[in-house]
This record gives C-alpha cells, sequence and structure tokens, in this order.
C-alpha cells in the first residue's frame, strides 16, 4: 500500500476503489467546470509569507465555530451520497469528524438518514437543509433535526435549481437518472465497495425515501427532488425556518456582498462564503476571491465561514488570512471516506491539520486566532 502524505493521495486511492459513477459525481464542476477550476487556481496564487527567528513553540490551532470550541478550524461540510462511496459512509465520516472534535454536516440529501446518523454516533452534528416545494415535508426535516438533537441548522440557497455536471449525464446519475448498464459493469470490478454498500444500512436517500410512495430507489428519488428544488426560495423563507429551527443557522452559498449584508441582517449565526465547490454557476468567481470584500464587508455583524478548493493546510490559512473563522471541506473528505472509510476520513482531517501546524510555524505565527492577512506577502487580487 503506497504512502498516503496528501489530499491528492486520498484522491488516488478513492479514484481506484470507487465505481467511476461515484466517484466522478464527487469530482464534478458543474458545465465547463470554469469556477471548479477557480477555486483552485486562485487560492494557489496566494503567497504566504514566510518568517523566521519568532518563537513558535506551543502552537495553538484551536478556534470556535458557530460557538462551538474546536480544535482545528475546519468542519466537514455537506455533501450528498457519501453513503455511496463506502457503505454507511455519512456514520462513518461523523465517527471520524467528532473523534477529531469537528463539526460534521449530514447533507439533506445523504443516504444514510438523520436517524441513522444520530443512532450511531454520541455528540450532535449538523444538519443541511434544502428548502423544496413541499414546506410541510421541510418542515418534518426541520423537526426530525431538532429531535436529532442536531446542533446547527445549515441552510443552503445557492441550489434552487441543479447545475448541470456533465459527466453525471454521461453516467445516467442526472435527473431523470438512470445508471447505464457500463456504470454495473465498472462496479462489479470495485469489489470491497460492493461489498461495503451491501453491508451499509440503505441504498437510498435515507432522509427522502418513504416520503415518496413506491420510489425508494435512489434513482427515482433523484429525479423527485431535482423537480422539488423550489426556484421561489428567498430570504422570506429563512424567516419561516427560523420560525421553525430555534438553534444555531448557517446560511451556506453566499458569494456576493450584497447578500452577505442580507445574511448578516437575517438573524444568522454564520455565513459560508461558497460556490457549492463549483458545482452550480459556472462563470462564478472563486470563493477565495469572493471572501475578502465578503469579510471586510460583514465581518464583524455575522460569523464568515468559508469552502471551495481547500485541499491543504496551507489553504486553510490562506482562507483564515482573508477573513474566514474557519473553512468547510468537502472533496478532501469524500476522497478519504472513498479510499479508506472512517480510517480515509481521519487521515484527511490529519493531513490538513499537520499542513495547517507547519505553516503556521514557518509563517512565524503561534495561534490560528492570530491568523490574518500579516501571513500573506500577496492576497491574490
Ligand atoms: C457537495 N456540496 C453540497 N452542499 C450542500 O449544501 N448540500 C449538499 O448536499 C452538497 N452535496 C455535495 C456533493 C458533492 C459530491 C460535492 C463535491 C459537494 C457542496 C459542499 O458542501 C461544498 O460547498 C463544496 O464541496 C466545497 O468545495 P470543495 O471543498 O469540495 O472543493
Ligand atoms: C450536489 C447537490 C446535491 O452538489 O448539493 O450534488
Amino acid at each position: 500500500m503506497t504512502a498516503i502524505t496528501c489530499i491528492e493521495d486520498l484522491r488516488q486511492l478513492a479514484r481506484r476503489k470507487v465505481p467511476r459513477a461515484f466517484f466522478d459525481y464527487v469530482e464534478a464542476g458543474s458545465y465547463a467546470q470554469q469556477t471548479l477550476r477557480a477555486n483552485r487556481v486562485d487560492l494557489e496564487r496566494i503567497k504566504l509569507r514566510q518568517r523566521v527567528l519568532v518563537d513558535v513553540d506551543n502552537r495553538d490551532l484551536g478556534t470556535t465555530i458557530a460557538g462551538e470550541k474546536v480544535p482545528l478550524p475546519i468542519a466537514l461540510g455537506p455533501v450528498a451520497m457519501i453513503g455511496l462511496e463506502h457503505g454507511n459512509g455519512e456514520i462513518l465520516a461523523c465517527r471520524a469528524a467528532q473523534a477529531a472534535g469537528i463539526p460534521f454536516t449530514l447533507s439533506t440529501m445523504s443516504i444514510c438518514s438523520i436517524e441513522d446518523v444520530a443512532g450511531a454516533v454520541e455528540k450532535p452534528f449538523w444538519f443541511q437543509l434544502y428548502v423544496m416545494r413541499d414546506r410541510g415535508f421541510v418542515r418534518s426535516l426541520i423537526e426530525r433535526a431538532i429531535a436529532a438533537k442536531c446542533s446547527a441548522l445549515v441552510l443552503t440557497v445557492d441550489l434552487q435549481v441543479l447545475g448541470q455536471r456533465h459527466c453525471d449525464v454521461r453516467n445516467g446519475l442526472a435527473v431523470p437518472p438512470s445508471l447505464k448498464f457500463g456504470n454495473l459493469v465498472n462496479m462489479a470490478t470495485k469489489p470491497a465497495w460492493v461489498l461495503s454498500v451491501l453491508r451499509g444500512k440503505r441504498w437510498t436517500f435515507g432522509n427522502l425515501a418513504g416520503h415518496v410512495k413506491g420510489m425508494e430507489g435512489v434513482t427515482s428519488l433523484a429525479q423527485w427532488t431535482a423537480t422539488q428544488f423550489d426556484p421561489t426560495l428567498n430570504w422570506k423563507d429563512v424567516d419561516w425556518v427560523r420560525s421553525i429551527w430555534p438553534g444555531k443557522l448557517i446560511i451556506k452559498g453566499i458569494l456576493d456582498v450584497e447578500d452577505a449584508r442580507l445574511a448578516a441582517n437575517s438573524g444568522a449565526t454564520a455565513l459560508v462564503v461558497s460556490n457549492h465547490g463549483g458545482r452550480q454557476l459556472d462563470g462564478a468567481s472563486s470563493s477565495i476571491s469572493a471572501l475578502p470584500r465578503i469579510a471586510d464587508a460583514v465581518g464583524s455583524d455575522i460569523e464568515v465561514l468559508f469552502d471551495g478548493g481547500i485541499r491543504s493546510g496551507q489553504d486553510v490559512v490562506r482562507a483564515l488570512a482573508l477573513g474566514a473563522r474557519a473553512c468547510m471541506i468537502g472533496r478532501s473528505f469524500a476522497y478519504g471516506l472513498g479510499a479508506m472509510g472512517q480510517a480515509g476520513v481521519t487521515a484527511a482531517i490529519d493531513i490538513i491539520r499537520q499542513e495547517l501546524d507547519v505553516t503556521m510555524a514557518l509563517t512565524g505565527t503561534r495561534r490560528v486566532i492570530d491568523i490574518d492577512r500579516r501571513v500573506l506577502v500577496d492576497d491574490g487580487r
């Protein structure tokens, strides 16, 4: 087994172990993938400032996220269908996050349900909500998150319509989905994956199954969900969600200063500067290029979180330097899950932790909470 030294190693191992259709689903950006690429290119353009002869012993990587004390400025973001990267994927990823002391966010579009995860872990997790046309169903989802003692609700606001990922269409994972025969043949070449998924609790959207009668398979529910995502979604719906959900609310998918101001005025606890990992509006700016203007505009009114392209501890330092309190990671942990299950998610978290620690030392920074633009040579703008 080759040594796992970085997130790219986990990605390569996941590529070998996960059937192509589900690996492609994680990799994909929408349309020409310009924004997907920009998320990485713009992060790498930001240069870090090497400092020397500074006492950097006893480094402290801890901070708070939405009022929760955490040992690292990262959280696992919502990633749909990770139960198809590895059997019981949502449970395994949540366990790895909780072992590391960081938040895990369960997607509405998960394979393991809220109740499956709550019944399998010790501590509260975050629930990510899509507001669909069927408001009665959405209300029941929020009530289930309350019953499961979820500690924050992440309201995703950048997916009223689904951005097309061409590979999903080719693989039959789009809507209406129809897993092509070629995928089934490819799956047969991944015995460990087949075994893990067969041993898993489910093969369908655990939170949605049973709501739609007679459409239990992922393929049919994906179709139902695509027709269910609601283009009428507006800020009044945020007030409606807040009238049901009593706890911390995090608004995810903000890329514009005006929307950030609206989020800050909505009473939300935090916002996530995000372009959905380049999977929605193709041609949108990278998350990292949007971050500084949003942090400058609303950073004193609402906690600013970040996601989009984080593949290393160096990237985390870049985002914190430009105003983020902490980062959500998506693909980085999804690769770990596909590569090695729970151990792979733990490996992803540990890799980013070690890279963050060394980067802080070499920029002369002892505490995460001290990271600001002084650690940058050039903020890439
Ligand atoms: C996502 N993302 C996402 N976001 C969300 O709010 N609900 C969801 O169900 C999903 N599903 C999902 C599936 C897959 C396969 C990916 C890659 C992403 C977006 C995710 O939370 C996050 O915004 C991006 O993944 C961040 O970019 P990186 O870290 O993947 O580069
Ligand atoms: C995605 C949706 C489900 O990015 O969030 O695939």
